[in-house]
C-alpha cells in the first residue's frame, strides 16, 4: 500500500519541530513529579541519540548507561539487528493476530526459548513482566488447587495488584488497599520458616528471584536448591523470576544454569528479550501445569490477553536471542562483570564508606554504610535523620555531573548503589567506570568534600518539598 499525498504524518519532523518541549510537555501532561526529582538530581539531559551502552546530549556529549534502563536494554540500545527485524518484519504484511487462528513466529520463539530450558514444555507469552507474575499466579493455583502463594522480603515481580501482593517493599503498597489474600511474605535465607509454612500443605508456589533486584541481594546455589527441595516434598512449585536476571545478565543466558541441579516449575521472562523495542514476556511451564490450566477444549484461551504474542515482539524476540549468542553477550557479562566486581571490592578495602560489593555478572550491588571517622560519621549520620534515602545520590550525581556516568539507587531507602549496564560494554568502559567510581569514592571521603555539600543541598531539598 502506498501512502498518498494526503497523508503527511512525519514523525522525524514531529520530533525536530517539538524537541525543545520535551520537558515542558512531559512536566505538564506526564509526570510532574518526576520532572523534580530529575532536574533536583541533575538527570534532566536532553538525549537526542542513543547506540549500544551510550546516549548522547543535545550538546555532543556521550554518556555511558549503566544501567540500561533497568535491564531492559541487554544488547545495547537500538541495536542493528533489531532495527532490521522491526523493518523486514513490516515488509512481511505478517497477518499476525487472526483469531482464530495459530502464527508462526510465537511457535519459533517458544521453541527457541524452550531449548534453554528443555525440562519445560510450553510458554505463555505476555507483555510485561508484571503480566508474567500475574499468569503465573494464576497457574500454579489452579495448577495445585490450592491458594497461598509465598514470596521474599524485599521481592519484586511488578506493581500490578497480583505483583504489587507480592511485593517486599512498603512504599510501593502505600495507599493502594488491600491485596490479594493468601499471599504471605517469608523471610529470604530462613528455610526454617518456608519448611514451616510448606508444611501446612496449603502453598500452591514460591515466588524467587536468584538475585533480588531490590538491593541487588543474591540467593546462594544451596538456598535455591534447598527452597526446590522443600517445594517438591510439599507438593508446592518453584516460580523463578528471571525478569531482571535472564537474557545473559549473570553470565549464563539464565541465572539458573550456573546451579547444577536447580530446574524450576516456572520461569519467568521478559525486559530484554524483544531487544528493548516491543513488549513482550514470556512464562514457560512444566507440561503438567499447562494440561491443568488449559483443561479442556473450553479453556484453550482461558488466559490470554491481546497482544501477548505480538508479532512484532515474537521478531525481535527471536532476533534478540540470536544477538545474545553470536556476540557472545552471557560471556562478556561474565568478563566485565567479574572484572567491576574485583576492582570495587579492592576499592571496598580502601574507603570506609564502601561496605559491601555484591552480584553476578553485570548486576551488581555496592552497599554503603556509616564511615567510622568522627568527621564523616556526623555528616553521614546527619543526612540519613533528614532523609533515609538520599545518601548515594552524593556518588549518583558527580557520576553523572563530571563522568556523564548513568547509576541509580537499588531501591528505596537503601544505601545501596545498583550497576546494570548493557551486557555490550567494552574492557575501556569497564576501566572508565572503575577510574571515576574510584575518584568519586575519593572526593566523597574528603569530610566536608564536596559530596557532602550535594548531600546537604539535597537534604535540604527533600525537606522543603514534603
Ligand atoms: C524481577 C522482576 N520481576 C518482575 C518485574 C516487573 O516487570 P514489568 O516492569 O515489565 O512489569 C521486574 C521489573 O523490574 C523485575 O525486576
Amino acid at each position: 500500500m502506498n501512502i498518498t499525498e494526503t497523508q503527511k504524518f512525519d514523525l522525524k519532523k514531529l520530533v525536530q519541530d517539538r524537541r525543545s518541549e520535551q520537558f515542558d510537555l512531559f512536566e505538564k501532561f506526564v509526570n510532574p513529579k518526576l520532572m523534580k526529582v530529575l532536574r533536583t538530581i541533575g538527570f534532566d539531559r536532553q538525549y537526542v541519540r542513543a547506540e549500544g551502552a551510550y546516549l548522547w546530549d543535545s550538546a555532543g556529549n556521550r554518556y555511558l548507561d549503566f544501567l540500561s534502563a533497568y535491564g531492559v536494554f541487554n544488547i545495547g540500545r537500538n541495536h542493528p539487528v533489531i532495527g532490521k527485524t522491526i523493518q523486514d518484519y513490516l515488509d512481511l504484511l505478517d497477518p499476525w493476530k487472526v483469531q482464530l487462528g495459530a502464527s508462526l513466529l510465537p511457535g519459533l520463539l517458544a521453541e527457541r526459548l524452550l531449548g534453554f530450558a528443555p525440562h519445560l514444555s510450553k510458554v505463555q507469552f505476555t507483555n510485561s513482566g508484571a503480566e508474567c507474575t500475574e499468569a503465573a499466579m494464576k497457574f500454579v493455583r489452579c495448577a495445585t488447587g490450592r491458594q497461598r502463594i509465598l514470596y521474599f522480603d524485599r521481592a519484586f515481580h511488578g506493581l500490578s495488584y497480583g505483583s504489587l501482593s507480592m511485593n517486599g517493599c512498603n512504599s510501593f503498597r502505600e495507599g493502594f488497599g488491600s491485596f490479594l489474600p493468601g499471599v504471605d511474605c517469608i523471610p529470604f535465607g530462613d528455610l526454617e520458616v518456608m519448611e514451616k509454612e510448606l508444611a501446612k500443605g496449603d502453598v500452591a508456589a514460591i515466588f524467587v528471584e536468584p538475585i533480588q533486584g531490590k538491593g541487588v541481594f543474591p540467593a546462594t546455589d544451596e538456598y535455591l536448591l534447598a527452597t526446590q527441595d522443600l517445594c517438591r516434598k510439599f507438593g508446592a512449585y518453584v516460580v523463578l523470576d528471571e525478569v531482571q536476571t535472564g537474557m545473559g545478565r549473570t553470565g549464563k543466558m539464565f541465572a539458573f544454569h550456573d546451579i547444577e541441579g536447580l530446574k524450576p516449575d516456572l520461569l519467568l521472562v521478559s525486559k530484554s528479550l524483544s531487544g528493548g523495542m516491543v513488549p513482550v514476556g514470556a512464562v514457560l511451564m512444566r507440561d503438567e501445569i499447562y494440561h491443568r490450566v488449559f483443561s479442556s477444549l473450553d479453556r484453550c484461551v482461558v488466559h490470554s490477553s491481546t497482544f501477548g504474542q505480538g508479532g512484532l515482539a515474537m521478531a525481535c524476540g527471536l532476533a534478540t536471542l540470536d544477538i545474545l549468542e553470536s556476540e557472545r553477550l552471557p560471556e562478556n557479562a561474565a568478563k566485565q562483570g567479574a572484572a567491576l566486581l574485583s576492582g570495587l571490592r579492592a576499592m571496598a578495602e580502601r574507603f570506609e564508606l564502601v561496605k559491601e560489593v555484591r552480584g553476578r555478572g553485570l548486576m551488581i550491588g555496592i552497599e554503603l554504610c556509616q564511615p567510622k571517622s568522627f568527621g564523616l560519621k556526623s555528616s553521614w549520620k546527619l543526612i540519613h535523620a533528614a532523609d533515609g534515602g538520599l545518601f548515594p545520590q552524593s556518588i549518583i550525581m558527580p557520576l553523572m555531573d563530571d563522568y556523564r556516568i548513568l547509576t541509580q539507587v537499588a531501591g528505596h531507602n537503601m544505601d545501596i548503589i545498583k550497576l546494570l549496564p548493557p551486557l555490550t560494554i567494552s574492557d575501556q568502559d569497564t576501566s572508565y567506570f572503575l577510574e571515576a567510581f574510584g575518584s568519586v569514592l575519593e572526593a566523597c571521603h574528603r569530610f566536608l568534600g564536596p559530596a557532602w555539600t550535594t548531600a546537604s543541598r539535597l537534604v535540604k531539598f527533600s525537606v522543603t518539598s514534603r
